[in-house]
């Protein structure tokens, strides 16, 4: 079972923070490979040209083991959520009325990619809606993705839980489904992986995009991308020199080369051997990979569950345990409780959570105790 890590991490003692989701607090090791990454640039005599492959190479080995997915080159270094959908979406064919599943109030680096090539080629957005109750409401919101799902779905791009109440779907039924009508599953695993364990092994997404600075504990513009084999020969949308074949041999550039590197090597932004961003992440890939997103699960759900309890005995609604995240979820308020005070009762205790969609959303990790959420609950 994982003990406590606060002490890996800078966060002052009179700071409650529950806002993980938000942007994760940085690892000291983080930290420090951060300012001795910036200061080597000082010294440029000692960049190698294999430096720009090596540590890029590592961050993907990691990312695989991670996602446990069997070949690292089916991984791409990405700046943002929506650069990864972009490389996805580029290369699904898409006809005139075929459909794209998305889910309600999906974080849009995982919707407006897939409206504009809805609109390019004549493909309808459906918005699977959850249902008006809250009883049952992470199920029958799974049972409404599940029957959306049809001969016309030519890709369901959803996350593995919402970001803004941390409902979880249940990603290899849907795969499942999905694959009856050949349709592309497409899943931002921004607010998931890293705490909540994914299997690429399992689950087989056609794509896995991950924006790095939150569950993965990385630094703010680098995140990591799962491209399956069907993307093996797509266009990229950018066209680095890093991505084709051979571009190691420094004195060749220029013989341009038609060919890419293996596998999902072309999807990787340029200049992805960013020399201050990239070692930064890889160690916090590693210490994640030590601690394993299933004991972190783990442990959020040991350290939160007492207030979830006494949450709903106050009335607020929180999904049914078996259809939402531990390290995310969210409070959806009864009507007697004055949001506004509330807010400003946690600004003066310096609690921090988000406000998403009608529910506070509550996102902790390792670095929480108990006493954050007795601190949280004092103020209700
Ligand atoms: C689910 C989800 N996806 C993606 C992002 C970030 O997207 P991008 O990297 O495109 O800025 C966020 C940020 O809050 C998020 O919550």
């Amino acid at each position: 079972m994982l003990n406590n890590q606060k002490h890996l991490f800078d966060l002052p003692d009179n700071v409650t923070y529950l806002n993980g989701a938000y942007m994760a607090p940085q690892l000291k090791d983080c930290t420090e490979i951060g300012i001795q990454s910036v200061q080597r640039k000082c010294f440029p005599f000692t960049i190698s040209p294999e430096d720009f492959f090596t540590e890029r190479t590592l961050l993907k080995q990691r990312f695989a083991t991670l996602i446990k997915a069997s070949d690292y080159k089916n991984t791409a270094i990405i700046p943002s959520v929506s650069y990864g959908i972009a490389n996805a979406a580029k290369n699904i064919p898409l006809q005139a009325g075929d459909e794209i599943l998305v889910v309600d109030q999906q974080f849009p680096s995982n919707v407006y990619h897939w409206k504009e090539v809805a609109k390019q080629h004549g493909a309808i957005i459906k918005t699977i809606s959850p249902p008006d109750t809250f009883t049952s409401r992470g199920k029958l919101w799974n049972e409404a993705i599940l029957n959306s799902i049809t001969q016309k779905t030519a890709v369901v791009a959803m996350p593995h839980i919402h970001w803004a109440d941390g409902t979880l779907f249940d990603l290899k039924t849907i795969r499942k489904k999905t694959n009856q009508y050949q349709a592309a599953l497409i899943i931002d695993g921004t607010q998931s992986v890293g705490a909540l364990p994914f299997s690429a092994t399992e689950i087989q997404p056609d794509a896995l995009i991950c924006g790095g600075y939150k569950w993965l504990l990385g630094p703010y513009s680098i995140g990591m991308a799962y491209y399956s084999d069907r993307f093996n020969e797509g266009t990229p949308i950018e066209h680095n020199w890093m991505n084709r074949l051979e571009s190691e041999n420094f004195s060749k550039l220029t013989q341009y080369q038609e060919h890419y590197q293996e596998k999902a090597g072309r999807y990787s932004v340029g200049e992805s051997s960013n020399f201050v961003l990239t070692p930064m992440f890889i160690k916090a890939l590693e210490q994640l990979i030590a601690w394993q997103p299933v004991q972190i699960q783990e442990y959020c759900k040991n350290i939160s569950s007492e207030a979830v309890q006494t949450l709903r005995a106050k009335g607020c609604f929180i999904e049914d345990d078996n259809y939402r995240a531990h390290h995310l979820f969210g409070v959806y308020l009864p009507n007697t409780v004055n949001i506004d005070a509330l807010k400003e009762r946690f600004l003066d205790e310096q609690i921090y959570v988000s406000y998403r969609g009608d529910a506070i959303r509550i996102s902790c990790n390792v670095y929480n105790t108990p006493e954050d959420f007795d601190h949280l609950l004092r103020c209700f």
